[in-house]
């Protein structure tokens, strides 16, 4: 079984992973893979332009009959069993990103992206077994632990109850 390990930069997707990765899982990570799928450079966003169809062809050929994460901030657009989507509140994500120096302009169109519920839009495109988990104030474990009781329980999906909207309110 595939499930998507998604969410903004910054959200926490890579520390997870590690984290899941320590605890025996196996973890397929987008970033590592994207050059074999990279087909441009969009300057204006300054990212890698990746052949979504390519990247969603090759992660379909995997046989996988246990638990595979794929983790990166394009995975809820493949193929993929179910959907963990990482949200953060914008206040806090602004401090993650200014500790990975980024750029202002990159800062705030992630601030946006996050308050908007882009890629939760974009998951339910394709998904219906999606849960979101609020990192605001959680550990990497205690995130992780959460992870493991949704594969191992499979409670129903959960979406949609995080609102950002104060902070869209006081910053857009
Ligand atoms: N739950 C958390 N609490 C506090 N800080 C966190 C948490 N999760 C991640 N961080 C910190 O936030 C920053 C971003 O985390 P990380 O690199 O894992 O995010 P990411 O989603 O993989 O980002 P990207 O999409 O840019 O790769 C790091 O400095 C990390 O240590
Ligand atoms: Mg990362």
């Amino acid at each position: 079984m595939k499930i998507a390990l998604t969410g903004t930069p910054g959200t926490g997707k890579t520390s997870i992973a590690d984290e899941l990765e320590k605890r025996g899982y196996k973890i397929i990570r987008i970033n590592d893979i994207a050059n074999d799928f990279t087909i441009g450079y969009d300057e204006e966003r300054q990212s890698k332009i990746v052949d979504e169809d390519a990247l969603d062809e090759y992660i379909k050929e995997i046989k996988e009959d246990g638990i595979l994460f794929i983790e990166g901030h394009l995975s809820h657009l493949l193929n993929v069993d179910a959907v963990i989507i990482l949200r953060c509140n914008p206040e806090e994500l602004e401090k993650r990103l200014k500790e990975k120096k980024w750029n202002e302009r990159k800062i705030k169109e992630n601030l946006e992206a996050e308050a908007l519920d882009i890629i939760l839009d974009r998951a339910l495109e394709k998904h219906k077994k999606i849960w979101e988990i609020d990192t605001t104030k959680k550990s990497i474990d205690e995130i992780a632990d959460e992870i493991e009781k949704i594969i191992k329980e499979f409670p129903p999906p959960r979406y949609g109850k995080i609102d950002w909207s104060e902070w869209l309110m006081e910053n857009a």
